[in-house]
């Protein structure tokens, strides 16, 4: 949710040469001559405001920003309700002071509403302690009680505060910052990142993680915290994964973990693997303009590398015994909004090819429902970020029963994967635009390819069909680029329906997910009413939604496809154009049975039907971006939205 930036340093290289240098792993304690040899610079600002920019997909109902420098009595601060701009605007307005550590955040509101007044930072100790947040601290109430009896007072309605206060009270008994961090998080319930700089540590930033995102970004005379490597990816590609509870401390030349019980732990290093030219927009007008366009890329990566030189899939990273996937009775994917639907395109393919039985279940349903899991069950988790609450408590809980877990995930670094018993990784590269695009067609094509190598695995298909099926999919790459060169027609005709407010999506089959994906696309960026349904569920109800005009989508699936499906798809057309609605087809080249109850075709190339998601959900990805463009809306940052849900 909350996007969390951490600085210290002035970018200087020479910095890094006295100390174990900003580049390196190693565990060592801050020197007590660090901020002696401190430079001041707009640096820290820069960098903070630099993050923050590229974590605003994360949260956006205010932005705030902290300073500290040697010698400042106070630490040096500002913040703004709404998007990051604001921040800007008043900090050119009134202008910070050069400094040596900064931390900045914006918010995606939980306690308390999007105002100035609850933005972060939150200042305590004499405004000598600021303090950012990631999370839900549960037991905010009884601690408020605590603090205010013991004479603290609060400026806002936030969690936040609390835990700036604790701070601030276990700092004046510990007089050491990572001290009072760990004992701060001990006394803290609930899911947090927090981060905090003190004017008596002025080269130092100090974070703690508790069941949400941190990462380490390792620099040369700087280094930098972050809730993902998006934060510093333009400045650093050298990163370190923190572990559960953990704190760590930076300072321009040092980074040092500890658990929450002051002993010392390790993170792991990683490189990022995509630059900061790919989380820009790249001449797009948005962010989900260009990851569309991505998304051929993001289906050929997805696949490379899957495969031996004899054509047999390997998987080198899913560390599953191969008996235990022999043994496997049945398979539960957990995932939230379109990663769900991908999971439903899933488990049409794995049923299909690997005759083993697959749940779909929405992550935050399937915990609480006492789900029957057990050692035969392979639970496989769809997250873009790999950080979505509700999906990572749906892992924990099936590892406990004793399933094992796969998670299919985008972002390397995440927690997911790190809690999980193997990892698909997707190469979509960075998604930053809140709704989803390439990386629903990564997850689309990833579950084919777990599908094609548990069917190979349990010989449920011959080698030759298998080699077969990853061909055809290999070629899905260049059929989604030539629907995506085909979408001028469809932004025309989204431009043309901008006064629109109710717009249903039908399908069957694999085309039922695809039509749940179209009408989330429509709700979240151009807030219309829009609803998806099974085609053969129409008549049992909801065909009582159509009258004059009402626009329908209906995602038709092959004519050379499974027996029946065309057909019953064309009768569903008949049926509600029979009743005045507007049919918006999207269909196959060449599929003349639809041409004539259709008021507009948008033409997909031809596919196997278990395929056919990749290219017939794209059009439906077009037509709500067009639309709420149309509409003057922002399509990167929906309203209430944010885009990696860290909250249950
Ligand atoms: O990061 P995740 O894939 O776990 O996120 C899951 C959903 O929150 C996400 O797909 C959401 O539904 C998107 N905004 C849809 O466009």
């Amino acid at each position: 949710m909350c996007g969390i930036v951490g600085y210290t340093g002035s970018g200087s290289r020479s910095a890094s040469a006295s100390g174990s240098g900003g580049g390196s792993a190693a565990v060592r304690e801050a020197q007590d001559g660090d901020a002696a040899g401190l430079a001041v610079s707009t640096r820290p600002l820069e960098m903070v405001l630099e993050g923050l920019k590229r974590l605003e997909y994360r949260g956006y109902d205010s932005a705030g920003v902290a300073l500290v420098g040697p010698g400042s009595e106070h630490v040096a601060a500002a913040k703004k309700a709404g998007k990051l701009v604001n921040l800007q605007t008043e900090l050119s307005e009134h202008p910070l002071p050069e400094a040596t550590a900064a931390v900045g955040h914006t918010r995606w509101a939980t306690h308390g509403g999007p105002t100035d007044g609850n933005a972060h930072p939150h200042l305590a100790d004499d405004d000598r302690l600021a303090v950012i947040h990631n999370g839900i601290i549960e037991n905010f109430g009884e601690l408020r009680q605590l603090l205010a009896a013991e004479g603290a007072t609060f400026r806002s309605e936030t969690d936040t505060e609390v835990a700036a206060q604790l701070l601030a009270r276990e700092y004046r008994a510990a007089g050491d910052l990572t001290a009072a961090m760990a004992a701060t998080a001990r006394r803290l319930r609930g899911t947090f990142t927090l981060l905090a700089v003190h004017a008596d540590a002025p080269g130092t930033v100090v974070g703690a993680r508790h069941d949400s995102p941190l990462v380490v970004g390792l620099g040369e005379g700087e280094n930098f915290l972050g809730s993902d490597v998006a934060a510093f990816v333009a400045q650093t590609k050298e990163a370190m994964e923190l572990g559960q509870d953990q704190v760590v401390t930076i300072t321009p030349t040092s980074v040092t973990v500890v658990d929450f019980d002051g002993r010392p732990a390790e993170g792991k290093r990683f490189t990022v693997d995509w630059d900061a030219a790919a989380a820009e927009k790249g001449g797009f007008d948005s962010f989900m303009d260009k990851e569309i366009h991505d998304q051929p890329h993001a289906v050929a990566d997805t696949l490379l590398g899957r495969t031996d030189s004899s054509g047999r899939i390997v998987l080198d990273d899913l560390r599953i015994d191969e008996s235990v996937l022999r043994a496997v009775d049945k398979i539960i994917v957990v995932a939230c909004g379109t990663a769900a639907y991908a999971g439903h395109v899933a488990k049409y393919a794995i049923e299909h090819w690997c005759r083993i039985p697959v749940e779909v279940e929405l992550a935050h349903e399937f915990r609480y429902r006492d789900p029957i899991v057990d050692a035969q069950t392979l639970v496989v988790a769809i997250s873009q970020s790999g950080e979505t609450m509700d999906t990572l408590m749906a892992v924990r809980h099936a590892r406990e029963q004793g399933a094992k877990v796969v998670a299919v995930v985008n972002t390397n670094g995440s927690t997911i994967p790190r809690e999980s018993d193997a990892v698909l990784y997707t190469h979509a590269g960075p998604e930053i635009a809140v709704a989803s695009t390439k990386a629903f067609l990564a997850q689309i094509t990833a579950a084919y390819v777990l599908g094609l190598y548990l069917a190979q695995l349990r010989g449920n298909k011959f080698p030759d069909e298998i080699a077969a099926t990853f061909d055809e999919l290999r070629d899905m790459s260049r059929k989604v680029r030539t629907v995506i060169e085909r979408g001028e027609y469809v932004r025309a005709t989204a431009r043309s329906m901008a006064g629109a407010d109710k717009v249903l999506f039908l399908g069957r089959h694999v085309g039922y997910p695809v039509a749940m994906e179209g009408a989330l696309k429509l709700k979240e960026l151009a807030y219309i009413h829009a609803e998806g349904f099974a085609a053969g569920e129409l008549k049992h109800g909801p065909i009582a939604l159509i009258d004059e005009g009402q626009p329908v989508f209906v995602v038709v699936p092959s004519p050379h496809g499974r027996d029946q499906l065309h057909s019953k798809v064309v009768s569903n057309i008949q049926e509600i154009r029979a009743r005045g609605a507007r049919p918006l087809v999207i269909a196959e080249d060449g599929d003349d049975d639809v041409r004539p109850f259709a008021d507009e075709i948008f033409w997909i190339p031809k596919a196997p039907t278990l395929l056919q998601p990749l290219l017939a959900v794209v059009p439906l990805q077009i037509f709500a971006m067009a639309l709420a463009t149309a509409k003057g809306l922002d399509v990167d940052q929906p309203r209430n939205l944010a885009k990696s849900v860290t909250v249950e």
